[in-house]
């Protein structure tokens, strides 16, 4: 248990959709025809590859929303794209659409991803798709197995495949290329992967037989659709099962999680390892068994993973090897080789990032060996934009006495954009919350920094005094992250629009309904919104957007929620943010408080100079002035300064000198509370 300050956990997660079964759910349904009703699917970076490629095959995905339909045409209107499909970071996505595709006769397309997965290894796909018939090139260097990829479709041949490992990727390739094709597939492997593909299909009324064995595909299935209500990630909720069995305190509810059988296993691992963990309102859902786990700290002990058990927690490795970072004694992996093909080599990016934060840990061919310890773990981890190193060693450093940076931390938008988000909210504005910022770490050697909550600037003021540049110029200087809550009104506006409901019938609660796709992430200066898990920040400044934004931001519900985020973020990491009521409604509690001043003329002629890039005219300035004293009437009950905000007239200062005075404002603070 660490020395410095108490953890106490508390409330409920609701983890984001399941991503294995977020992407089955789109494929199946683009490949039947009728109607598929999806509730709950994961919007992140991964999901949208597969609706994106889809879309590019000729299907009508909908924008990801929370509750919407997939009007599937079947398999012929499916046709070559017009270029190549971009997986970007997701391997599911590759493999079961490369499997799709191989049955699609006459068709073809070239897969391509960033540089994770083209450094992934496809040949495990290809092979058994070229022996059923399928035409498949590398289009990389020579030698390379992986993307860029390109696979010709055909009238498949059936095939009895004995994979040498278990792969859920694979299977479900095979599979979706027999059905495709109208063949038999016969599927062995040597340990069970998970079984999502198996339990859609049969939900669609295909005749699957499943043994342990493996899975037969009989020829000639056709698919029906049927809806779909997507549980919580149980990858995703492992994450904060390990922060609640790290805490010193109170207890986590995670709620609706998948617990299927082949994903379960991070849970058995805790539980052996001492943690208490309980399960509530056990029930199935679509063909999936689900239930709320309520899991309380624990004192931790080491334990030895391998066999069968991995399968069933590969994804879950990073952050179980993190947490026996913190157990008594020694916790062994084995047969855990295929981390190395991951989003990155797991196994060498888990051993090296624990080695830097002062873990004794030797790295095994299949595994590693971690000694557990108490002592405070201090450094910077490099992720490879690895999401999922990203939140185990996240989890890490949101213990007290811990201060571990994040090279990366918006890689989580991969498979739970709203992760940071919910972590701050686990740990409680008051306590010591996790840290994501990117500067470099104190060297191991230096003291660890005591717990504190993150510093937040709050910069006030009527319109245009200038709030949101000087901001931005303030955070730069003080190297740490401006708050764009701006941005947070364009989300909005932004997925209403998306929508497709007219600008004229929009209410609160309407634009609020697609809230959920709206996510955050830490760039090096800022904290921005996220739609679907992908910045968008181009979109997001578009005319369509900056048409409508202002009656959004007007909205008194809209506000409240982008507040919400705002407060959130202000949470995670230390922020500069500026608006209205900021120093008052949002963080009544920030440690500097700035409230901005300056004469009507001079606020009217600043927004003038920037609205039209030129010296405005006396006459424009008096218009512009007579505009700004009405919207001051309107705002007079929101525009009032925190009693304890310092006022800043910036009538006859430039802009260069008003960041100065708050910049030595905000590093007296700094010293003042490293003081206390
Ligand atoms: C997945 C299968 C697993 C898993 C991956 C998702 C899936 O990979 O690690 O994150 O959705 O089918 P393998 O197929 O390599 O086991």
């Amino acid at each position: 248990m660490s020395t410095l300050g108490r953890l106490v956990v508390r409330g409920a997660i609701r983890a984001p959709g399941d991503k294995s079964i977020s992407h089955r759910a789109l494929i199946l349904a683009a490949m039947c025809e009728g109607e598929t009703r999806i509730c709950g699917l994961l919007p992140s970076a991964d999901v949208h590859a597969t609706a994106a490629a889809l879309r590019a095959l000729g299907v009508s995905i909908p924008a990801l929303d929370a509750d919407f339909v997939v009007r599937g045409r079947g398999l012929a209107v499916l046709h070559s794209p017009e270029s190549a499909l971009d997986c970007a970071n997701s391997g599911t996505t590759t493999r079961l659409l490369a499997g799709l595709l191989a049955g699609l006769d006459g068709r073809n397309a070239r897969f391509e991803g960033d540089a994770s997965l083209s450094r992934r290894p496809m040949r495990r796909v290809a092979e058994p798709l070229m022996a059923m018939g399928a035409r498949i090139d590398f289009e990389g260097a020579s030698g390379h197995d992986g993307l860029p990829m390109r696979v010709h479709g055909a009238a498949l041949r059936p095939i009895r495949f004995v994979n040498t490992h278990a792969s859920a990727q694979v299977k479900g390739a095979l599979l979706l290329a027999g059905l495709a094709s109208g063949v038999e597939v016969v599927v062995a492997e040597p340990r069970r992967s998970r079984d999502h593909s198996e339990r859609m299909l049969m939900a669609r009324g295909v005749a699957l037989q499943c043994d342990a064995q493996g899975v037969t595909l009989p020829a000639g299935q056709r698919l029906v659709a049927a809806d779909v209500t997507v549980p919580s990630d149980p990858s995703s909720a492992t994450f904060f099962a390990a922060l609640a069995a790290m805490a010193d305190a109170g207890a986590l509810r995670l709620e609706q999680v998948c617990l299927n059988p082949t994903r379960t296993g991070a849970f058995d691992v805790f539980r052996r390892m001492g943690v208490r963990i309980e399960v509530e309102d056990a029930r199935e859902v679509g063909g999936e068994p689900i239930g709320t786990l309520i899991v309380s700290p624990a004192a931790l002990q080491g334990t030895h993973i391998g066999g069968v058990e991995i399968p069933r927690c590969i994804d879950e490795l990073p952050m179980i090897a993190c947490v026996a970072a913190r157990a008594a004694g020694e916790t062994v992996i084995t047969g855990a080789q295929e981390l190395r093909v991951k989003e990155s080599d797991r196994i060498r990016a888990v051993v090296e990032n624990l080695r830097g934060l002062g873990v004794a840990v030797e790295e095994l061919p299949d595994g590693m060996r971690i000694q557990g310890g108490t002592g405070p773990m201090v450094g910077h981890v490099a992720t490879q934009g690895d999401h999922r190193l990203a939140m185990a060693f996240g989890i890490l450093g949101a213990l007290p006495g811990n201060t571990i940076t994040i090279d990366d931390p918006g890689c989580v938008a991969v498979s739970y954009p709203g992760f940071w988000r919910d972590l701050a909210n686990a740990v409680g504005p008051s306590s010591h919350a996790a840290r994501a910022p990117s500067p470099p770490a104190p060297p191991p050697s230096a003291p660890p920094p005591s717990a504190r909550a993150p510093l937040v600037i709050s910069i006030d003021g009527p319109a245009a005094s200038g709030k949101s540049s000087t901001a931005q110029w303030v955070a730069d200087e003080l190297d740490v992250r401006h708050v764009d809550s701006g941005a947070f009104y364009r989300a909005l506006t932004f997925v209403a629009l998306e929508s497709g409901m007219a600008p004229d019938a929009w209410t609160p609660e309407r634009v609020l309904t697609s809230a959920h796709r709206i996510g955050w992430r830490l760039t090096a200066r800022s904290v921005l919104p996220m739609v679907d898990g992908l910045p968008q920040d181009e979109a997001l400044r578009g005319s369509a957007v900056t048409r409508h934004v202002s009656r959004v931001a007007a909205m008194g519900p809209v506000r409240a929620w982008v507040n919400g985020q705002v407060r959130a973020a202000g949470a995670a990491v230390d922020v500069v943010v500026d608006g209205r009521d900021i120093g008052t409604a949002v963080f009544p509690n920030a440690q500097l408080k700035i409230f901005l001043i300056a004469d009507t003329w001079e606020r009217a002629r600043r927004r003038l100079v920037q609205r039209l890039g030129r010296r405005p005219t006396d006459v424009e300035i008096a218009e512009e002035a007579e505009a700004l004293v009405a919207r001051d009437a309107q705002d007079a009950t929101q525009s009032a300064p925190a009693r304890d905000a310092i006022t800043i007239d910036t009538t006859t200062v430039t802009q260069a000198e008003q960041v100065e005075r708050i910049v030595a404002l905000a590093r007296a603070t700094r010293e003042r509370l490293r003081a206390t």
